[in-house]
């Protein structure tokens, strides 16, 4: 955690969700309501068929409701795309940009994923830019030196604590079950911190780094509690309601 910084628990659905997944939608902003609410955020990002569904579900909850990714333009013959302002104008308020998997499957680099979190402030959303090393180059001692170039490429200079969210996400720790040590963790989110610190100054001091790689339950607490872990972003476990809000609910402890 970091003093003063409210956490954010958010869940990336991925291409999981249909329809008959609304009831887990349901259930989630019911049960973020209340009065820990008031000291932690809480957010999913279903597939874009089921966006505007969602906000409507959610529309009396703290729980808010964001995508997975957007173009880096407003309009245009982009088929099969979707926009920042059409995501705005289903009433989701983040986007996850940069997410390994489209950084792998649709070679998306750093100057696509800037733009694209450019083009989320545009429209008045909350970007999440995830980065994070492969395993091969946290084996051969990389892991600060891709967060330092990931960082430095895929983060806007208009980046603020209010219109960013960072996602650290080590690409071998997503649907693994693996997960860093506490120690590497901690190591990694010093790191991050102090280089938004020294970029952003004190907008960089307060901006939210979420965890995401295999967080489930059983790990939330002690995950959590890490110095600069401003809270997770959750694949697997976030399809479940259940699942979801025991997540959240490590939070009641950690911010008694
Ligand atoms: P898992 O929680 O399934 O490991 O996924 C993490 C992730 O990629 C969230 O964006």
């Amino acid at each position: 955690m970091t003093p003063e910084v409210k956490p954010l628990v958010a869940g990336n659905w991925k291409m999981n969700g249909t329809r008959a997944s609304l009831d887990q939608i349901k259930a989630m902003a019911e049960g973020v309501k209340g009065d820990l609410s008031d000291k932690v955020e809480s957010l999913i990002c279903p597939p874009v068929s089921l966006l505007y569904v969602a906000t409507a579900l959610a529309d009396d909850s703290p729980l808010k409701i964001g995508a997975q990714d957007c173009h880096q333009k407003v309009s245009g013959a982009h088929t099969g795309d979707v926009s920042a302002e059409m995501i705005a104008d289903c009433f989701g308020t983040h986007v996850i940009v940069g997410h390994s998997e489209r950084r792998t499957d649709h070679k998306e680099d750093d100057a696509l994923i800037r733009a694209k979190a450019e083009s989320a402030y545009a429209a008045n959303l909350i970007a999440i830019i995830c980065i994070g090393e492969t395993e091969s180059e946290r084996k051969s001692g990389r892991t600060l030196d891709v967060l330092k170039a990931q960082l430095a490429g895929s983060v806007p200079d208009t980046a603020t604590a209010a219109n960013t969210v960072i996602a650290y996400e080590p690409v071998w720790a997503i649907g693994t079950g693996l997960t860093p040590t506490v120690e590497d963790i901690e190591e990694a989110h010093a790191f991050m911190r102090a280089e938004l610190a020294s970029r952003f100054s004190g907008e960089g001091s307060k901006m939210r780094i979420l965890y995401g790689g295999s967080v489930k339950p059983g790990n939330a607490r002690e995950l959590m509690a890490i110095a600069n872990v401003d809270g997770a972003l959750i694949g697997g476990a976030s399809l479940k309601a259940q699942d979801f809000l025991s997540i959240y609910g490590a939070y009641e402890e950690l911010t008694a």
